[in-house]
Parts: structure tokens; sequence; C-alpha cells
């Protein structure tokens, strides 16, 4: 019997850790029916790009690389093109009409319907699902790890977000909030451990607000870290994204009382300023804040904290400015993602607000702030020397191959000496120095 030839998929991927899961449902999806992952574009029947929204510089970029791949598809015309998660979301058919090579886009929580989009698109059709869903949470879709280091990886367990902060445009992208069902997040990590990894990041938007209804109570975030905690001690768990609001005392417990709960927790300020938390929607102010950060230090002595900032968000005035680079102080952070402010149409303060902070002002600003976090990384890099830890270590290193690359609990890069030590080891390591990104360190003893 004739066997037809596979057909060949590239993905690219642009945003955050959520999309990059995603593009491993994706995968999974496609290959359930006999499409294959290359990492040749050159060589790919069907490119789909996973998109991001959540800045103007995030949209631009997506743009240029459909024109590039205009210019490919002259060459190839049986080439398919999909645009796929938060632009595909966001702009809908606009971005068909725009961008003619696109055949098919698809919404974050439309993948399944990506092989029928596809088979519409090859009878001469364009494709478009960009429904978005109040239960999807592809719970039984299992991940294909295209493009892993094999120690550690994603689980995805809750979906969409309804804080509308103000800037915001995921809630617009991605929905209502719908968490995945325990077990199957157990399971999950289970396979992983027995495949060899060593390390989960448990995924949401907004990680904190993951409920599971059930007859003998709900399963709520602190229940289900420690449930998966459970799964080895081996096993690292960290999570991402939290809203301080939700990082309650019962988790903080967890987190202490589990040696494989990772000590690290990312926590977005966004701003310092109390009347711009206000205008952000945040829920919360500095002191609010603050308090949180005590709890942290409190239950979790050793714990790393870092935060995503914004900075010249509509009507921030220089005092502003300086109640972020204080609260900065005031933290310590670790490290820090830091970004202009872009507004994002359809959001609360693209309709209601003044985008009205000179560019110039913004880059001034964000400057300022990168320089404060390069000294707080330094100095929180500087404590470290002479400590030990205990390092995953993931790959090896990038500058050379007689070192490897991995973290500690805290989620800090440590370099050192390969030694006899390999991707998946856990080895005790000495820090001897450091630069503001990376800690440089020797293995306690050698194989
Ligand atoms: N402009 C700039 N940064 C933004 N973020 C979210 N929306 C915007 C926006 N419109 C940042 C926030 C968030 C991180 C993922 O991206 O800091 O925590
Ligand atoms: Fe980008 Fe936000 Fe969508 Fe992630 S959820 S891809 S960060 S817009």
């Amino acid at each position: 019997m004739l066997r037809m030839k596979s057909k060949k998929l590239y993905i690219e991927t642009y945003g955050c850790q959520m999309n990059f899961s995603d593009s491993e449902i994706v995968v999974s999806v496609m290959q359930g029916r006999d499409y294959q992952i290359t990492r040749d574009a050159r060589e790919a029947d069907v490119i789909f790009i996973n998109t991001c929204s959540i800045r103007d510089n995030a949209e631009q970029r997506v743009w240029k690389r459909l024109r590039e791949l205009k210019a490919h598809k002259k060459h190839n015309p049986g080439l398919r093109i999909g645009v796929l998660g938060c632009m595909a979301e966001r702009l809908k058919m606009r971005l068909l009409e725009e961008e003619h090579a696109v055949d098919l886009i698809a919404g974050p929580d439309a993948y399944r319907s990506l092989p029928e989009l596809l088979s519409a698109a090859a009878s001469g059709q364009k494709g478009a699902n960009v429904l978005l869903s109040e239960e999807e949470t592809y719970a039984e879709i299992s991940p294909v790890k295209y493009n892993s280091n094999g120690v550690s990886a994603f689980i995805s367990i809750m979906r969409g977000c309804e804080n509308f902060c103000s800037y915001c445009v995921v809630p617009f992208t991605r929905g209502k909030e719908r968490s995945r069902d325990p077990e199957t997040i157990v399971e999950e990590a289970a396979a992983l451990f027995r495949k060899g990894y060593r390390e989960i990041t448990l995924l949401g938007q907004n990680v904190n607000s993951y409920h599971w209804a059930q007859e003998d109570g709900p399963v709520r975030f602190p229940e289900l870290i420690e449930r998966v905690a459970l799964v080895d001690s081996a096993l690292r768990v960290r999570f991402a994204t939290s809203h301080p609001r939700d990082v309650s005392d019962e988790l903080l417990q967890a987190i202490a009382r589990n040696h494989n709960l990772c000590k690290a927790i990312h926590l977005p300020v966004q701003s310092g300023s109390p009347a711009m938390l206000k205008l952000m929607n945040r829920k919360y102010d500095p002191e609010w804040y603050m308090n949180r950060i005590r709890a942290i230090r409190e239950h979790i002595p050793d714990c790393a904290i870092s935060t995503d900032i914004i900075t010249g968000f509509c009507n921030e005035t220089e005092e502003d400015h300086g109640a972020t680079l204080s609260i900065m102080d005031r933290v310590g952070y670790d490290h820090a993602f830091m970004f202009k402010y872009s507004e994002r149409p359809g959001t609360l303060a693209a309709r209601h607000f003044n985008d009205n902070v000179p560019e110039k002002v913004k880059s001034q600003r964000l400057q300022e702030i990168i320089a404060k976090q390069r000294e707080l990384s330094l100095k929180s890099n500087q404590k470290d020397v002479g400590k030990v830890f205990e390092v995953l270590v993931e790959s090896f290193s990038r500058k050379s191959k007689a070192h490897l690359s991995g973290r500690n609990s805290q989620n800090k890069v440590i370099v050192f000496p390969k030694k006899g030590y390999k991707p998946g080891d856990y080895v005790e390591v000495k820090i001897t120095g450091c630069t503001p990104a990376t800690l440089l360190g020797e293995p306690l003893e050698a194989d």
C-alpha cells in the first residue's frame, strides 16, 4: 500500500512562555495529522507564526517577518502560511486582508481546528477561527517538546485573564479565565519526570487565580503546586505569572515547606507610584505591595524576587518615575523586565487616557530604570559570592564547551567548569565570582 509522505511544519513563536507552550500544543495537534516538525523554514509545506500583541514592537516584528515570508512564497506557491495567537485574535479578518500571503488565522483557543483550516486553505479558501472559548484548556493534548533542552519544560495550568489592567491587551486576546483539571496537570508533570525532565514551570497569565471546582471543595493554586511537588522531590517546580493581589500567605507557606518548590517569585509591580497604579487598575498601592514583599521575606528568607515595570504610562510625572526608582530600591529586585508603555487599541487606557509622555522622555526613564536594575542585580549577585547552591544543569555554557550552565532555586544562571557533569544533573556549586547577569562557580566535588 502506498503511504503518503508526511508534510513538513515549521513554527516560529513570539511573545511569552505561554505562547511557547501553546506552540507545543499546536505541534501535537499537527503531528496527529501526519505533519512533521522541521527546523528549516525553506523545506516547510506549512509555516505557522505564533504571534504576540503585548506591545506595538512585538507586532511590528511579526509584520516584518510576514513580508519576508511573502517573498519566500513567490518561489514556493504551494506553501501555506498561518498566523496564530494574540495578533490573529486582535486583528481578526484585517490580518487576512492586509497581508495577502497569509492563508489562515487561528486565535489562542482555536488550535484544534488547525487541520481543518489548512484543508480549507488547500482548496483556495482563506481559513479563520478566532472564537474565544470559556472552556478550552487543551487538557488532554500532550504537548510535543520540539524545542527543548530535555531538562526544563512548561505546563500550562490555566488560560485567559480577567484582571483588565488598563494598559493590557491580554484579556481581549486570550479571553476568560479557566483552569485545567489538576489530575491532568499532575500526570503531565509525572510523565515529564519519567522522560528525564527535572524542572517544570506552571504557566498561566494569572496562575494564582487557579481554581478547579469539585465535589469535596475546590482545588486552588497552593494545593495544586504542592501536589505537583509531590511527583518527585528531584523535580523542581516554578510558576509564572502572579498578580500581587493573589499572593497569599498560604502559597508562601507551601513554597517554604517544600524543598523543590523554587525560591523565586516573579511579582510584577509595574510602577511605584500610587497614582499610576490606580490608573493602571492594578488594585493595590505601593504600601500594599511592600506588605506582600515583607511577607515573602518573612516566610522564605532566601527567596529571589523579580518584577515587570512599565515606564511612561499616561500622565506619568517625574515624581511618579522617582517613586518607581524608589520602590526598586526598597525591594532590591534580583531581576526585572522593563518596558516603555505602548498603547494597545481597545484597552481601557487607549479608550480613556492620553498616551502623553513623549517618546524621548519614555526612553530616558527606561534607561534610568535599566541602570538602577543593573546596580541591584550586581549587588544581589555579589551577595551570593562564597555561598554554595544546588545547581540544576541545563546545557553547555554559550561561551565555552568546557563549561556548563544551570540555575539555582532562585533562578539565577550559574556557569561552572564541566568536570564530569551533564545536563539534568544536580551539582553543588560554590560561587567564586559574578557579573550583573551571571554567577560563576566551582563544583564542590568532581565525579
Ligand atoms: N505596554 C508596555 N508593557 C506592557 N506590558 C503589558 N502591557 C503593556 C503595554 N501596553 C508588560 C507588563 C506585563 C508584561 C508581560 O508586559 O509589564 O507584566
Ligand atoms: Fe504576547 Fe500577552 Fe499574548 Fe503572551 S499573552 S503572546 S505576552 S499578548
